[in-house]
């Protein structure tokens, strides 16, 4: 798989990166050690500054994971509101666990399900980011229910685009990632004939920023 960016000045900009709290650094620590996939952390960086530039208060997270990101938003905006949804039971119950564990019940809310049924039927609010890092063949779904959720000058993010190279070259695509990779390459074009104006960066696993404004 290819290294988007040389594996020395990635460490070393990575050990130039902001910290959050210890007992935030301590679930990060634990999640790598447990193998689960949580956001880069060149990927969380670069959304805090997104978040703080542009005075975002709200965010819809679609895949929570054990809740990683949902609580590194609310450090960021801590009086805004973070909606997450996870529709893998175990890790639902492990992120409803670190929510309360960080006392963040109030503002960290944690649905249960498949999110294009959830994006259908059960958020209602509008939000000032959309953060896509779930199933990956279903990004252009996730982004197409995702805009009548967005306030005004919205702006939706999409994690892991670039899949560990293979979107670039047929050759780095095993035989059972072909259709995620396809359906990866379709959201990509998708979202670069769209309307709206999208740029991909080479961080973490490939990240994807649309504005939810006419080109
Ligand atoms: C990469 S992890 C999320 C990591 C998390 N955002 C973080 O950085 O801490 C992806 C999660 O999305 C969940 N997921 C995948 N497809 C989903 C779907 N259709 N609806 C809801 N959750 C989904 C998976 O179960 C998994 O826990």
């Amino acid at each position: 798989m290819i290294q988007f960016i040389n594996e020395e000045v990635q460490q070393y900009l990575i050990s130039k990166m902001s910290l959050n709290s210890d007992k935030l650094e301590e679930l990060r620590l634990k999640s790598e050690i447990d193998n689960v996939p949580i956001i880069h952390k060149d990927v969380e960086n670069f959304l805090k500054l997104l978040i703080k530039m542009k005075s975002m208060n709200s965010v819809l997270e679609i895949g929570a994971a054990v809740g990683y990101s949902a609580l590194m938003f609310s450090e960021v905006i801590p009086n805004g509101k973070i909606t997450t949804i996870e529709r893998y039971e175990k890790m639902f119950i492990k992120a409803n666990e670190n929510i309360l564990n960080f006392d963040k019940k109030e503002q960290i809310e944690i649905i249960f399900g498949n999110a294009t049924d959830v994006l259908k039927n059960e958020i209602k609010g509008k939000y000032d980011l959309v953060f896509i890092d779930a199933a990956k063949s279903h990004y252009r779904e996730f982004f197409e229910l995702s805009l009548e959720h967005l306030n005004e000058g919205g702006i939706i993010v999409s994690d892991n685009v670039l899949f560990k190279g293979r979107i670039v070259n047929d050759k780095y695509v095993e035989r059972r990632n072909k259709t995620i990779t396809r359906n990866m390459r379709n959201y990509l074009e998708f979202i670069n004939q769209s309307p709206y104006f999208s740029t991909i960066l080479p961080i973490g696993d490939g990240l994807s920023i649309t504005m939810i404004e006419e080109k």
